[in-house]
């Protein structure tokens, strides 16, 4: 099958409902997928987008490879001018570089990300689980999303900067404002939302720091300002690195946790499998981040032409790498559309692959896996109160609109 004439509609609803249905054809197609929309060739198969992923000539910002001029028209193109703050600190930063910009951005903060670092957190994430369960004491039945997921990320991540728990809270709505943007609806409305949240949130940071520059604590915002002064960071990339880690984990760590529970719900075997053996959570936490990624889909531009399957892309070319749909593909996954808590090996692509792979990594698996844990230990059961599950719209974000659950205390 060609896909010239594949009638691609990420926005619709049953896209949103069963992406896996439409990766399946865009994976068994003989080309890449060309989506005009956004100008972009959509790779599929774990090969290709792997492939991309770890060449150094594909790059996620053109930034420093085009003239004034042509940057300003490829803003324009894509809605993203006239946002001086977004400008400055969203559509710049570690994650929006290459090279050596990246490197460096990426060097100063790694060390807060590996596993050995984050397992420190264990008991500040293991306190926040417990004291919201029992919050919710009086609750049979919760929207998980709402009322438990919505709430974790923004404590954890903020923890580890240094914001003050009682602004949590804030950085979820301006989380959500600023990465709306990303999605495929670039509407006027949109725009001012996201930059007004943009100069918000810039703003906060600017003061917090101002109060860790008096007073630095034991935190990653106090080591950042350290590391500013010794001339690592100019201000913008101080900034736009504190929004971006404050940022990239936020509405993907509420994402995976319901789309994680919704799916144990769908697989009662899994689930009891679970409850039997609780040393497989960690296995199965690994399957719920490649049944379900919370950010399926990324891109790079290639510096230089490119083959993929005998077919010559110039340079200049943007590819999509469709990371959920390489997560079933057949050729690297056995039985790639079903939930297997055992499954070893599991080299999914949830969290990118190359030099962009996701500094959160051991973060999000360790929320999951203490947050997984602790509900099979406190409660015997858990249901569907709404079989209805309806899921964002689009092709980068994947996550639950609402998960009513009924839950019961052991
Ligand atoms: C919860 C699930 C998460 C998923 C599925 C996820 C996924 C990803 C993916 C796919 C990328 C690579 C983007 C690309 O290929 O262009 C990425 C990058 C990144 N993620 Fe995550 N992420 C998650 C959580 C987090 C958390 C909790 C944090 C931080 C607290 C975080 C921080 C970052 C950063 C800083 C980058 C940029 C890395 C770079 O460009 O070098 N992520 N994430």
């Amino acid at each position: 099958m060609t896909t010239a004439t594949f009638n691609f509609k990420p926005l619709s609803l049953s896209f949103s409902q069963d992406p896996y249905e439409v990766y399946r054809q865009l994976r068994e197609a003989d080309e890449p997928f060309y989506f005009a929309d956004v100008d972009m060739w959509l790779l599929s198969r774990y090969e290709d987008v792997s492939i991309i992923a770890t060449n150094p000539k594909m790059v996620r910002s053109l930034a420093e490879h085009e003239s004034r001029p042509e940057a300003e028209a490829r803003q324009r193109r894509a809605n993203w001018h006239e946002m001086p703050f977004h400008e400055r600190v969203v559509q710049f930063s570690l994650l929006d570089s290459d090279g050596d910009i990246h490197r460096r951005l990426r060097k100063q903060i790694f060390g807060e990300f590996t596993a050995r670092a984050v397992s420190t957190l264990e008991p500040v994430v293991q306190k926040f689980v417990d004291d919201l369960i029992d919050s919710l004491d009086d609750h049979d039945q919760i929207d998980f999303i709402e009322d438990f997921a919505a709430h974790v990320p923004g404590f954890v991540i903020g923890h580890l900067l240094g914001v003050p728990a009682e602004h949590s809270e804030q950085l979820r709505l301006w989380s959500e404002q600023v990465v709306q943007y990303f999605g495929l609806d670039r509407s006027w409305e949109r725009k001012q939302i996201a930059e007004t949240a943009t100069r918000e949130f810039f703003e906060y940071l600017i003061e917090l720091k101002a109060e860790r520059t008096k007073s630095p604590k034991d935190d990653l915002i106090s080591k950042m300002i350290v590391d500013e002064a010794n001339g690592l960071y100019s201000e913008d990339e101080f900034i736009s690195t504190c929004m971006l880690i404050l940022m990239a984990g936020h509405g993907s760590t509420i994402d995976v946790l319901g789309s994680g529970m919704h799916t144990l719900l769908k697989y009662p075997d899994a689930l009891q499998r679970l409850r039997d053996e609780t040393s497989l959570i960690p296995n199965a936490i690994q399957e719920m981040f490649r049944f379900e990624p919370p950010l399926p889909f990324f891109h790079r531009h290639a510096l230089d032409e490119t083959t993929i399957r005998g077919q010559l892309y110039p340079a200049g070319t943007t590819f999509g790498l469709l990371y959920g749909a390489a997560n079933r593909d057949p050729e690297k996954f056995d039985a790639p559309d079903t939930f297997d808590v055992e499954r070893t090996p599991n080299r999914h692509l949830s969290f990118g692959l190359g030099a962009h792979l996701c500094l959160g990594n051991n973060l999000a698996r360790l929320n999951m896996k203490i947050i997984f844990e602790t509900l099979l230990r406190r409660f015997s059961h858990f249901e569907l109160a709404d079989a209805d599950v309806v899921y964002k719209r689009g092709l980068s974000v994947r996550g639950a609109e609402k998960l009513n659950i009924a839950w019961k205390r052991k």
